[in-house]
């Protein structure tokens, strides 16, 4: 078997992927504690979460909240899985979708923060409303935060980086933005509790800084 179908197969049988063709992926929203994680802590979404670094690594630090990595590609969710299945985190899931689909998963105020880990630029203007910190997604999360939630961005990409202030500054409901452009000479390092994604050790490696913002949306 090919190593891709592989993975697909292992996703399909692993209760922490919450995907397409599974029951649950039809009814779990409002649901996730009750259904998933059987607690009442609080949940954070990890969007584009690749192999899900974040949500594995706070997973194992804040066992007192719940994780869900988004992405749409579940061989890349796959690495995310069978991490949090070795470390038996019970507080870690992965959900794949499309994040335009994503208010079909989560009912209002069901999340209580959101980290965007260094997702797709999209520099083409005409591609402007794909970004995830667009006023169209930025709307789409609202609907399910908790009113005045923390959301966090890390990117490499300075256009994107510079996009997302200047959106965020427009808004009447974004609070206490708080950016920089270099998150390793900042007091802001802290927030990141150390964990670094292949896709920004790659970056790094390269000499390019990551900038980082958290502001509380509602
Ligand atoms: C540049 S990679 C970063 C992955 C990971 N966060 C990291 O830092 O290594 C961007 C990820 O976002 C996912 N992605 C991009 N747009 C998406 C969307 N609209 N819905 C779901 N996943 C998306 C891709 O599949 C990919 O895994």
């Amino acid at each position: 078997m090919r190593k891709k179908q592989k993975r697909f197969q292992d996703n399909f049988e692993s209760p922490l992927v919450i995907e397409p063709g599974k029951p649950v992926f039809e009814s779990i929203k409002g649901r996730w504690n009750e259904v998933q994680f059987k607690n009442d802590n609080p949940i954070t979404l990890e969007l584009a979460c690749g192999r899900g670094e974040y949500s594995v690594g706070f997973g194992k630090i804040h066992k007192d909240r719940n994780y869900i990595g988004v992405d749409i590609k579940g061989a890349r969710l796959w690495k995310g899985m069978k991490e949090a299945a070795e470390y038996e985190l019970n507080n870690v899931a992965f959900l794949r979708t499309h994040i335009a689909q994503i208010g079909n998963f989560f009912d209002t105020g069901e999340v209580d923060e959101i980290w965007i880990i260094h997702p797709d630029p999209r520099p083409k203007k005409s591609d402007t409303h794909r970004r995830l910190t667009s006023p169209r997604y930025l709307n789409l999360y609202k609907a399910f935060l908790k009113e005045g939630s923390w959301v966090h961005l890390k990117t490499d990409n300075t256009p994107l980086f510079e996009y997302s202030v200047e959106t965020l500054q427009s808004r009447e409901d974004v609070n206490e933005l708080t950016y920089t452009f270099d998150i390793y000479s900042s007091p802001m390092l802290k927030d990141h509790c150390g964990i670094q994604t292949r896709y920004e050790k790659e970056a790094l490696e390269q000499g390019i800084s990551i900038k980082y913002l958290k502001f509380r949306l509602g």
